[in-house]
Parts: structure tokens; sequence; C-alpha cells
């Protein structure tokens, strides 16, 4: 089962902007490009550190400590850390109603 959950009045988020909210249990990043808002796991797979202090260019977020880059397209790893074998970043439907941000999150089994 999957809910939709509140995040964040869209007007929060700036262009160009990521933000790390705690929705429920999940740590979520909100990317917003100047025509998209992306929704992703905040913590880097390597080696946990938050993604919101990485930075973004186009459509690729890079991890600011040991510089991974993902597509926030699809979560996929466009550049790992030398050595590891880093996964992709989990991503969560997104979608706004007046004004107000919420994502989709799976329900605890
Ligand atoms: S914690 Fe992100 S690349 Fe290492």
């Amino acid at each position: 089962m999957c809910r939709w959950c509140k995040v964040a009045e869209f007007k929060d988020i700036q262009p160009n902007s990521i933000k790390e909210f705690q929705v429920e249990r999940d740590k979520i990043l909100l990317i917003n490009t100047q025509d998209q808002l992306y929704a992703l796991e905040a913590s880097c797979p390597h080696m946990g550190y938050p993604l919101r202090f990485g930075s973004l260019s186009g459509k690729v977020l890079r991890c600011g400590f040991h510089y991974a880059e993902f597509n926030i397209e699809d979560g996929s790893v466009l550049a790992k850390p030398v050595d590891s074998d880093t996964r992709g970043l989990k991503r969560y439907p997104v979608k706004v109603e007046e004004g107000i941000i919420f994502v989709q999150l799976e329900d605890e089994k």
C-alpha cells in the first residue's frame, strides 16, 4: 500500500534549490529545477552523508563528500567514488496540489 503525504508548501522550494525533509520515517530530498520537481532519498548510498550539501548541475546531483553523481530523473548512478559499489537513489512519486507538495510513501509491512 502507498499513501500521499504532505511535505512542504511549493512556495518554500525556490527554483534550483535542494531541501531535505523528514516525512514520517523517510528523509526526502526535494529538488526544484526550473521546470520540474523531484523527490529522492536524502542520504547518499555510498556512506550515508546528506545529499542536501551536494550540488546540482542540470539533471546531475553530485554528493559533496566523495563526489558520487546521480541522475535526478531516474536516480541512477553516473559516477561512483573509487572502490565503491554505490547503488542508485530511491525515487518517490511527487505531486503538487493547491500549492502543497506531496510524496508517495510505502506503508510499513
Ligand atoms: S557519501 Fe556520497 S559519495 Fe561518499
